[in-house]
């Protein structure tokens, strides 16, 4: 998974004349011929080594593949497609694998700086080789990461009214256009805490086991593993911050 998301991440260095080569899918909401050509790269090179495993890409509608019934990958071919465009070189691949509905090791790769995030259930999580894990501040004194849903104007002002609330308690916040990167970065202490009130399973599934492998508490507001089938709010943290947040009524 690593060597192919290496291989991929040239896509996004080499890209050219993005604009030219970009659609719309909805409001907000860009596809460009990168995010296909990166998909279609990862799913054929994935193919000939695990032909039986099945392939979930957010450029392919996940509909016809069940996560929870499949052994199966999950892809994010850009995550930051926004960043991407704008040439901001804050992008990044997310690769999952699962069994079962269980997510088994996970790898995201920020071309752009050369980082990349992988983890395997009970192996620990790693970036570039070295051991990563959580940080320990509380909230009070965290780098507050969030999403802000940009797809769903119904969530805008909820995610307003959520970061006001927490900007009066933490150090600062981040919002830096990449979930899987954001997720990553809590991962390695980078950030303390994250939120966004919708997210999409190949935004989050290979970040969430570099999470949980590195100490960290990855769920919805009632305190479950987000699902791999459908969109899902995401809360996450470390022991500290992420009790801090929920010991608050933030949420109401
Ligand atoms: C988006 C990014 C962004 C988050 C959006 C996601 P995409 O992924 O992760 O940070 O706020 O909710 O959809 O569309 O660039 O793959
Ligand atoms: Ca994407």
């Amino acid at each position: 998974m690593i060597d192919v998301l290496k291989e991929a991440s040239q896509i996004l260095l080499d890209a050219n004349n993005i604009e030219e080569n970009t659609e719309k899918k909805s409001e907000r909401n860009f596809v460009t011929i990168y995010d296909k050509n990166t998909q279609a790269f990862i799913k054929e090179k994935l193919n000939t080594f695990f032909p039986d495993i099945k392939f979930i890409g957010e450029e392919n509608n996940c509909s016809n593949e069940n996560p929870y019934e499949n052994r199966c990958f999950i892809c994010d071919p850009i995550d930051g497609t926004a960043n991407f465009r704008r040439k901001y070189n804050h992008s990044a691949i997310s690769l999952a694998y699962a069994e079962n509905g269980e997510v088994i090791s996970g790898v995201v790769i920020n071309p752009y700086l050369n980082e990349i995030f992988y983890a395997e259930r009970n192996k620990g999580a790693f970036l570039n080789g070295n051991k990563i894990k959580v940080s320990e501040n509380h909230l009070n004194s965290a780098f507050v990461a969030f999403g802000t849903s940009p797809y769903y104007p119904e969530l805008i002002k909820k995610t307003g009214q959520l970061i006001g609330k927490i900007l009066t308690e933490c150090e600062d916040i981040r919002r830096a256009g990449t979930a899987a990167l954001d997720l990553c970065y809590i991962a390695c202490g980078r950030h303390d805490f994250f939120f966004e009130l919708s997210l999409f399973p190949w935004d989050y599934a290979a970040s969430m086991i570099i999470i949980e492998e590195a100490g960290g508490i990855i769920t919805n507001r009632n305190g479950d593993i987000p699902p791999l089938d459908k969109r899902s709010e995401i809360f996450a943290g470390n022991k500290f911050s992420y009790k801090d947040f929920f010991s608050k009524d933030y949420l109401k």
